[in-house]
């Protein structure tokens, strides 16, 4: 199987790194682009060529430009016959099959853990792709972590969740070490302190046939210590400040 990217930035790059990162052949990855696109080829020792090159010799075209490109990108290429996989933010399955009618497309909402193959991704097929494409699709997500198929009404709460959700863990991370260095530990061990329990719970979590609040309260036993923070939590109204964010997050609207 051949992968080829338009477009070198931040989102291509976390990709091509994630499928290296799953040992896929670095002489089955093309990309292109004005200008990244050579050096990063470079530096990870796969191919860069012209966009349209990269179409030819690839089974699954992967875009990563800026969705405003689409159209102008979409007119000067040959898709054809291609399965193309978008992660073009805001870009539906309607506007990739006008700017890119004769291919089979695929809507994308991946997040930055594709780079280290613990991804997190949405999917949404055109009507025109069938079992075995979308078998090809979601396995290359797979190498890059997690997938789901979604309702293209659901991307943007995914997108809160998913996409935004690892910048709201960071907060939580560094308010964890905030207050670990606000009672005696020196900032660096607070930080490695409060990742590693972030981590550990998160894999205990999927590993465990129990759900959030079960664990939650298995650590938590009656009258003790945890219980005391979790009633803070509680009283300062935890639940509705993530409710809130991620509302927000929802509800902005773009520039
Ligand atoms: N970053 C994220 O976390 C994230 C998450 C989900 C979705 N996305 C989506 O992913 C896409 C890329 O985002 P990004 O953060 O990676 O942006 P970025 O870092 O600005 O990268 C954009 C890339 O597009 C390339 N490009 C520009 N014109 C091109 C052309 N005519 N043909 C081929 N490539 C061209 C640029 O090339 P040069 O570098 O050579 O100038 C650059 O490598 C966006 O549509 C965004 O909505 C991003």
């Amino acid at each position: 199987m051949t992968y080829g990217f338009i477009g070198a930035g931040n989102m291509a790059t976390a990709m091509m790194k994630g499928l290296l990162h799953a040992n896929v052949d670095p002489a089955d990855i093309y990309v292109s682009s004005p200008h990244r696109a050579k050096s990063l080829a470079e530096e990870l020792h796969i191919n860069a060529a012209d966009s349209q090159t990269v179409i030819d010799h690839s089974d699954i075209v992967v875009l990563a430009f800026l969705p405003n490109q689409l159209t102008e990108i979409g007119a000067t290429l040959n898709f054809t016959n291609k399965i193309v996989v978008s992660v073009l933010a805001q870009i539906t399955i309607a506007d990739l099959n006008q700017a890119i009618p004769n291919a089979f497309n695929v809507r994308a909402l991946p997040n930055i853990n594709s780079a280290i193959g613990q991804g997190n991704t949405a999917l949404a097929f055109a009507d025109n792709i069938d079992a075995a494409q979308n078998k090809i699709v979601t396995h290359f997500w797979q190498l890059l972590g997690n997938s789901v198929t979604l309702e293209e009404e659901q991307f943007a709460i995914f997108s809160a969740i998913a996409g935004s959700g690892p910048a709201y863990v960071f907060k939580f991370i560094d308010a964890l070490t905030k207050a670990g260095v606000a009672n005696g530990l020196e900032e660096t061990q607070a930080a490695s302190i409060a990742t590693q329990t972030v981590l550990g719970s998160a894999s205990t979590l999927n590993q465990s046939d129990s759900d959030a609040v079960t664990l939650m309260n298995s650590v938590a036993s009656p009258g003790g210590s945890t219980r005391a923070g979790l009633d803070n939590f509680e009283a300062n109204q935890f639940d509705d400040v993530v409710a809130k964010a991620i509302l927000a997050t929802v509800n902005h609207k773009h520039a």
